[in-house]
């Protein structure tokens, strides 16, 4: 990932040229650059603005209507909590506390380090494992508090699903 001031023009350019005599191209060429920066920084926008000669606030408008698009730097691993009705009821809210006290950082947000982004979604499809939650395409299932720390070390010690 790269920091801001450091962005990569060149590859906005290529992506621009790719899509530029296509209508209706913002959408893919927001995901490709996207790929290139591993989500959508500020300064990239503005500069894809510039040569779209669209209001930047039109283009925060699609960024904004879709959750497939960031704003912000996304960690390595993505933790999605579920917040299904089987989750709920069996007691996901303590996994959810004990995943914020280990990991610092409130929902929808991202450690410091950027090696967690901490989510929450609906359901995920396997109420009878409740209480789930996904370690990028991971499912830990009947899970206890207790059990929190212990998962995210794999991961913070290099051996998670880096596959
Ligand atoms: S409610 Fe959590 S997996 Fe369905």
């Amino acid at each position: 990932m790269k920091a801001e001031n450091d962005l990569n023009y060149a590859a906005i350019d290529n992506i621009y040229d790719t899509w530029k005599s296509q209508k209706g191209a913002l959408i893919p060429m927001l995901q490709e650059m996207q790929e290139e920066f591993g989500y959508l920084p500020r300064t990239a926008l503005e500069y894809l603005a510039k040569k779209l000669h669209q209001p930047i606030s039109q283009i925060y408008g699609v960024c904004t209507f879709y959750s497939q698009f960031h704003l912000k730097p996304r960690g390595k691993h993505i933790i999605r909590v579920c917040q299904g009705t089987a989750c709920h009821v069996r007691g996901i809210a303590k996994i959810a506390t004990a995943l914020e006290e280990e990991l610092e950082v409130p929902v929808g947000d991202t450690t410091e380090d950027l090696l967690f982004t901490y989510e929450s979604v609906a359901c995920v499809g396997c109420c009878g494992l409740a209480p789930v939650m996904m370690i990028d395409d991971v499912t830990y299932g009947r899970l206890n508090a207790a059990a929190v720390p212990d998962i995210l070390k794999k991961y913070e010690g290099g051996e998670g699903n880096d596959s």
